[in-house]
């Protein structure tokens, strides 16, 4: 036996109790204790029936995910599972909390299973690049039928336990204490003599099966469709079909292999260290765990444009009230018009009800002037990208605002610094930067001031995660983590097209990646943003000036980089743009060369890396992990790689660096060389993880 297994004897009754805080974690011990405490109870005479119970707040939540790097030793569940199987005592399993991943598989070992009433069951190996690798994909089909198992194990979604009762995956709903309600089971089971039939032996659902095989096929399909691009979902559809043609042993051997392949795989590690990137990255530097946060009740947001309607409607769909505050009547009514729209367009797909809709809608308040702010909690401004604009923003909210509520930014750019300032409460001032359509979009920049206070970070860091959101703290800089980076992968875009690329070409490449291309973003964004504050500053840029001389701003005019078909957002390729570039390219006497893909693979990656790098050396970021999430939940990066930085450590540094100084050359750009912590990263064979 292990500390975390132990054998409680309720009176005839063993309990095999596990308490491995926080969450029940299968860890290497915990199935040890499994497989020994089970040996002792059905060696002993003492014991008419088991019940696999656990203490505080779950169930076995799933394995633990850090023994995934290493060579997985010790007990398997697979033996845990026979030792339950083989028992002529009754076995239950009593869930309470979660029963996800290898928690789900110890208790399908079991005859019984019953679940507290909020309890929920799952599979999410997907979520980390793998299939189920306890018997899983073999005893859920079992359990609930094959068509929706192979949903369930795809998608990785989890159900609740009246649906687990209705698809006879538990065999009662319990209230109270999952050991009493467990003990009070086995007793009925032994008093009703009822059959032990482990699922391994049930095929009654497989029976019926070979009719659906069909529909297994199609729901599969349309399953992996959805997450596109990754290995997992086909191999989870492989393993469960299976349940149709191999025997149940072979097919457990077989589901063993196909996971331990996965596991060593790219993809696994790439979706395991996102994983750990998302817990990590709630651990601010500087704020002590237990800061204890301001009360948020009331939020106001200011500016009804693009990004402040997205702010308010994230708040409204996690339920908490809004006011959102415009300079006049009539900017308020368009910017509440287009949210209106946009709830009546989520219900008409079928996103939401029309009643979730309005309640939602209704949890907007519209105002008209600043003063309007002067009760809430926290307030985001959202108004056009100026610092003269901000500061008199802020200067104004600092006069209005009650005392210690927090101010917030959704600057793109502009110094939260110089902006906390002009305030006389430089600590309750922080950058809140979301991402378009900020609705849907999952990043939340936290910018962090000189002066900001750690209960301010840490009120604003839990908020976000509780709108749904996934926050990441950075430091002041133009730009902060995201937009700093993507400006070289824009500049190398276009450098390429000047040096003999076109725009689909070096769009196909980032598509292909899994990523939207440089230049279909700068249609969808707008080119002529750009162009605007080139002419403020002085500055030039070849061909998308030339683009926006001849009212090409992308999409809004239904031509940029690409034409646009009316009301379409598919770019096409177009020859006037292709001749407009070659042109360009004359006039500045470059002459045009080809380009292979790999080439332009690199040029739009590894500048971004490196500016990430620079980044990372000045603190901006406090991990490399930051900036991955950074990109997958800001920027689409495609999970399967991880992450730039996570992407960069795979790749090599040395290859990195050494590729940056081609780049360099080429370009005749010092800023292309590598940062100094590359060099030294390069040099020691270390990585951005490491990095401290
Ligand atoms: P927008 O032009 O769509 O909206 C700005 C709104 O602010 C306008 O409706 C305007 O009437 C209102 N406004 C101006 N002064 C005001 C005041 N004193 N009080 C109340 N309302 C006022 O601009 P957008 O795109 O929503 O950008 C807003 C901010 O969000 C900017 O700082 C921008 O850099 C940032 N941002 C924009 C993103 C984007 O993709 N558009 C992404 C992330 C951040």
């Amino acid at each position: 036996m292990t500390t975390e297994v132990t054998i409680l004897n309720h009176d005839g009754i063993a309990v095999l109790f596990v308490d491995n805080p926080p969450v029940n974690a299968l860890g290497a011990s915990v199935r040890a204790g499994l497989r020994d405490g089970m040996r002792k109870i059905l060696a002993s005479a003492e014991y008419k029936a088991v019940v696999l119970a656990c203490a505080g707040r779950t169930f076995i939540s799933g394995a633990d995910i850090r023994e995934f790097d290493r060579e997985m030793a010790g007990v398997g569940i697979n033996e845990i599972n026979s030792l339950f199987e083989k028992s002529e005592k009754p076995v239950v399993a009593a869930i309470h909390g979660v029963a996800f991943g290898g928690g789900l598989e110890v208790a399908m070992g079991c005859h019984f299973r019953i679940g507290a009433k909020d309890a929920q069951y799952g599979q999410p190996e997907v979520k980390l690049g793998l299939i189920p690798g306890g018997g899983g994909t073999q005893r859920l089909p079992r359990a609930i039928g094959p068509v929706r198992a192979v949903e369930m194990i795809i998608s990785g979604d989890p159900i609740r336990s009246g649906e687990a009762l209705e698809l006879g995956l538990i065999d009662e709903i319990f209230e109270g204490d999952p050991v009493a309600a467990g003990v009070a089971f086995a007793r009925k089971a032994l008093a009703e003599k009822r059959a032990l039939v482990p699922l391994r032996d049930n095929t009654s659902k497989l029976a019926a099966a070979p009719a659906d095989h069909a529909l297994f096929k199609d729901v599969a399909a349309k399953a992996i469709g959805r997450k596109r691009g990754l290995e997992a979902p086909m191999a989870c559809a492989e393993a469960v079909s299976w349940c149709f043609d191999v025997p149940f042993d072979e097919a457990i051997k077989r589901e063993w292999e196909l996971f331990v392949k996965l596991k060593a795989g790219a993809e696994s590690k790439a979706l395991r260290h996102i994983f750990f990137a998302e817990r990590a990255g709630s651990k601010i530097p500087g704020v002590a765990p237990d800061t204890k946060p301001r009360k948020v009740s009331s939020v106001a947001v200011l500016g009804a444009g693009t990004m402040g309607g997205g702010i308010a409607m994230s708040f409204a769909n996690a339920g908490i009230p809004v006011r959102l505050i415009e300079v006049g009547q009539e900017a308020l009514e368009r910017g509440l018009g287009v949210i209106r729209k946009n709830y009546e367009s989520a219900a008409a797909r079928g996103g939401i009800t029309s009643e979730t809709a309005d309640k939602r809608f209704g949890l907007i308040e519209g105002a008209v002037g600043i003063e309007s702010s002067a009760e809430a909690d926290l307030v985001i401004e959202a108004v056009f990208e100026t610092m003269a604009v901000k500061k008199e923003v802020f200067s104004k909210l600092d006069a209005v605002v009650k005392p210690g509520a927090i101010l917030a930014t959704n600057t793109s750019f502009l110094d939260v610094d110089a902006i906390a300032a002009t305030t006389s409460r430089p600590q309750d001032v922080i950058g809140m930067h979301f991402f378009s359509p900020a609705n849907i979009m999952k990043l939340c920049e936290i910018v962090r001031g000189d002066k900001t206070s750690p209960d301010v970070l840490a009120t604003v860091v839990s908020l976000a995660k509780s709108i749904g959101k996934t926050p990441v703290v950075v430091g002041v800089c133009h730009g902060f983590v995201g937009n700093r980076m993507l400006l070289p992968r824009i500049q190398q875009a276009s450098r390429m097209l000047l040096e003999g690329a076109l725009p689909q070409q070096v769009d196909a490449v980032a598509t292909k990646f899994g990523m939207m291309g440089p230049l279909a973003m700068g249609d969808l964004a707008g080119l002529d943003i750009g162009w605007r504050s080139r002419k403020d500053s002085g500055l030039t840029s070849p061909i998308e000036d030339a683009l926006c001389e001849r009212g090409r701003f992308g999409q809004k005019t239904g031509a940029g980089y690409y034409r646009y078909e009316n009301g379409s957002r598919s770019p096409i390729p177009d020859p006037e743009v292709d001749a407009l570039i070659v042109e360009t390219s004359r006039e500045l006497n470059i002459t045009r060369r080809t380009f292979d893909d790999g080439e332009i693979h690199q040029r739009l990656i590894y500048p971004l890396i490196n500016e990430g790098a620079r980044i990372l050396e000045e603190g901006i970021a406090s991990r490399a992990s930051d900036i991955d999430l950074v990109w997958l939940h800001g920027y689409g990066w495609p999970a399967r790689t991880g992450g730039p930085m996570f992407l960069a450590d795979q790749i090599g540094l040395t290859e990195i660096r050494n590729a940056l100084y081609a780049i360099a050359e080429a370009d005749k750009d010092e800023l292309l060389r590598p940062a100094p912590v590359l060099e030294r990263l390069a040099e020691s064979g270390g990585t951005f993880a490491s990095f401290k």
